[in-house]
């Protein structure tokens, strides 16, 4: 079959990332550039450099080479009518005509069509020209009042002509002056009011047939430097995670903003009778009052796409072909389920003060990163490549995590050599916490699922046990004082008192444990049956060694049974109605019939916080004391003790809290040793944590992100 000729308009990174899409989709490219773009240049089986939008010159080179299909990749040469000139030269296009391209040139259109077709998502707004401006200080002043407004010129201005109460306008005045400065080169200037949250992209395509590709949603970050300080550039880099949500995103918030943008395209038919084709990249904001849109841009996100196109599984050539011949919805659209980061590697100075010069760009080849790479605004000479005013390179990492993605990003990043500079914090861990953060605060903790919701009655415990049961009797006595008015001596070794529940202590909903179970009948090992007894608590035994003997299996690996077994222990769990099963020296792996229905916690004897080098928990899977002897062969100083959540594989469930350090001393024995680690670590915050459940004080959201009093807490919280 013979290649599909495709014209591919632009000479960014953008470009680049959809120059390769076109050639893996199967396309021959013909490249209509503003710059030389060096990768793009590479691939292109022609290229020609002119304006952007010298819409006469693009389409003599299309038509030259008789090109069946073109894609856009700039708003510039949309707003100048390139589509209009190539349709009528019987060319498929990707991209709206001069007209449809207002949904991105003319910000009042857009504002104003969301409000006639009472499509939801807006801000509040006005529009301003001359002839109304008298009114404009009045909703000026009164936006200003209510938490800030921001003013957007009519027109296209690359981005720049926002400005934000707060960031870039100190007062109304300001605010007012600046619209009069925007009246002199614009037709209006449209004035609204100023949202918080959290931006995301979500770039769809359109077929002007009903049809919309919606690709997986993309977090850019416009500031300059580290730590999101300053001006605003074209955008430094961005992520997307590999289950097409965004780690602050719900599936109902991408839901949201995909309808928003199917109205929008349904509106523009209505009111301007013809149908927009092409990329309508929406950005929303998600705000405590759900989904925002602040804006429509005519054509894919720079960098955007290259989060979103090295992704997709299905030929992009065949892709555009469906947008162009209104077919979407006919094409199985796939992707891989991959994390992506960009990075763009910016001339120093960028964007106030760029000084272009010479920089060594690593490739893959020679200098073994893994990243792709998208050559931007370069310019090649014949000694190499030289950065101009703007962006220079950006590089992609894809990988199954965004951590994963971001370390192949920025150490290639890292390896441009010359005046250049990037940003770091893209992708990191600690920056996307920061947003997740961020819209958590402004949420409160609406949309977090409390592990346990207050009952007004105790939280039923049920205590797991193998072994002495040390950790069970503190938290009986720690239950005694929390709950019961009169409590008697220490219980550590003695029994438990038999006090009565006194109904719910002071200030809080508290815990009860209500069963005692084991798998060790040995009771010279177990003293799960006497402290069960003392205590008058209900006691359980089913012996996981006669349970496989039983059934002549002596593999005690053998996980099948062991659900079989947990199975049974579930239905007395069941029967309790327990809340929360608590292990306490228990020595069985325990599997899904228990933990997939009743939140497990545990307490380990060590901090599991610390990692190895290939980010693995250090202390997983170490019983007492080899944690300590693991410690100090380590070099460790103190140890502390962690609580947190089972799940299917050995202590590496999400940490609740974080003992405070016991030092570790060796003019005691280990034995010594690990008694003050119990003491100082495992008896405090086990019991504490038990309360704090209780207390309904420990949530998650969707995706299993932990939350103590509403602020989330990925490495657990250290007691107090
Ligand atoms: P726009 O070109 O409309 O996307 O605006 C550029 C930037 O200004 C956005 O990416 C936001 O950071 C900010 N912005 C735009 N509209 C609003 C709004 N209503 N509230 C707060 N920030 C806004
Ligand atoms: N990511 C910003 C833009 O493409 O406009």
């Amino acid at each position: 079959m013979s290649k599909t000729k495709a014209l591919l308009v632009g000479s960014g990174a953008r470009e680049h990332a959809l120059a390769d899409a076109l050639i893996a989709g199967g396309a021959e490219l013909y490249a209509y550039m503003q710059l030389f773009n060096p990768g793009i240049k590479r691939i292109a089986k022609k290229y020609a450099v002119g304006k952007s939008d010298d819409v006469a010159a693009a389409v003599k080179f299309a038509k030259e080479n008789s090109v069946e299909i073109a894609v856009i990749g700039p708003e510039a040469p949309l707003a100048a009518g390139v589509v209009d000139e190539l349709e009528k030269a019987g060319i498929k296009c990707v991209g709206p005509t001069r007209q449809l391209a207002q949904l991105e040139t003319s910000k009042s259109f857009t504002r104003q069509l969301t409000k006639k077709y009472g499509i939801e998502g807006s801000p509040e707004f006005s529009v301003f020209t001359k002839e109304n401006f008298s009114q404009a200080k009045q909703y000026i002043t009164k936006l200003w009042g209510r938490g800030g407004c921001v003013i957007k010129p009519d027109g296209l201005t690359g981005g720049k002509g926002v400005k934000v109460s707060g960031e870039h306008l100190k007062n109304a005045e300001e605010a007012l002056s600046y619209c009069e400065e925007i009246l002199d080169a614009h037709r209006a200037v449209v004035v609204e009011e100023k949202l918080e949250g959290e931006e995301f992209s979500l770039q769809t395509l359109t077929d002007g047939n009903g049809g919309f590709l919606h690709f997986p949603p993309v977090q850019d970050h416009k500031r300059a430097f580290d730590g999101d300080i300053g001006s605003n550039t074209g955008g430094m880099g961005s992520y997307s995670d590999a289950n097409f949500l965004l780690p602050f995103l719900t599936q109902e918030d991408v839901e949201e903003a995909k309808k928003i943008t199917e109205k929008v395209a349904a509106a523009i038919k209505k009111e301007l009778g013809i149908a927009y084709k092409g990329v309508m990249y929406g950005g929303f904001m998600k705000t405590a009052a759900g989904i925002k849109l602040l804006e429509y841009n005519a054509r894919f996100g720079d960098p955007e796409a290259m989060n979103v196109l090295p992704i997709l599984k299905t030929s992009f050539v065949d892709v555009c072909r469906a947008a162009a011949e209104g077919k979407l919805a006919k094409l199985n659209v796939e992707f891989e389920n991959k994390a992506t980061v960009c990075k763009y590697v910016v001339p120093e100075g960028y964007p106030d003060t760029p000084k272009a010069g010479k920089i060594i760009v690593p490739s893959v080849e020679k200098d073994y990163i893994k990243s792709l790479v998208y050559y931007a605004n370069v310019e090649e000479k014949p000694d190499g490549i030289y950065t101009t005013k703007s962006r220079a390179v950006a590089f992609v990492g894809v990988a199954d995590t965004i951590q994963k993605a971001e370390a192949i990003a920025e150490e290639a990043a890292a390896k441009v050599q010359g005046a250049v500079f990037h940003r770091k914090d893209i992708g990191t861990w600690q920056l996307v916490q920061k947003r997740v953060e961020h819209v958590k605060r402004l949420m409160g903790t609406a949309g977090l699922k409390l592990f346990y919701r207050p009952k007004g009655e105790p939280m039923k415990v049920a205590a797991f046990m193998s072994g002495t049961g040390s950790i069970v009797r503190k938290i009986l006595e720690f239950q005694q004082h929390d709950l019961f008015s009169e409590t008697k001596s220490s219980m550590t070794t003695g029994p438990v008192a038999e006090a009565t529940w006194k109904g719910q202590s002071k200030n809080r909903e508290s815990f009860k444990v209500v069963m005692i179970f084991t798998d060790t009948a040995d009771e010279s090992i177990c003293n799960a049956k006497k402290i069960a007894e003392e205590c008058k608590v209900a006691y359980y035994c089913n012996d996981i060694k006669a349970y496989y003997t039983k059934l002549g299996h002596n593999d005690r690996k053998d996980m099948k049974i062991r659900q079989q077994y947990d199975s049974e222990t579930a239905k007395l769990l069941k029967m309790h109605k327990v809340d929360v099963v608590a292990l306490c020296g228990y020595m069985s792996i325990i599997t899904k019939p228990v933990i997939g229905s009743f939140l497990t916690i545990n307490v380990h004897p060590a901090d599991l916080r610390a990692k190895d080098s290939s980010g693995r928990r250090k202390y997983a899977g170490c019983m007492g004391s080899e944690c300590v002897e693991k410690a100090i062969a380590n070099g460790d100083k103190e140890i502390r003790a962690t609580t947190h959540i089972v799940n299917e594989e050995v202590d590496s469930g999400q940490l609740l809290l974080v003992s405070k350090p016991v030092k570790l001393d060796t003019n005691i024995t280990t034995h010594e040793y690990q008694q003050k680690l119990k003491e100082e670590g495992d008896w405090k915050i086990y019991p504490e944590t038990l309360r704090m459940l209780a207390e309904g004080r420990f949530a998650a959201d969707e995706r299993g992100m932990v939350y103590l009093d509403g602020k989330n807490i990925p490495e657990g919280q250290e007691a107090a």
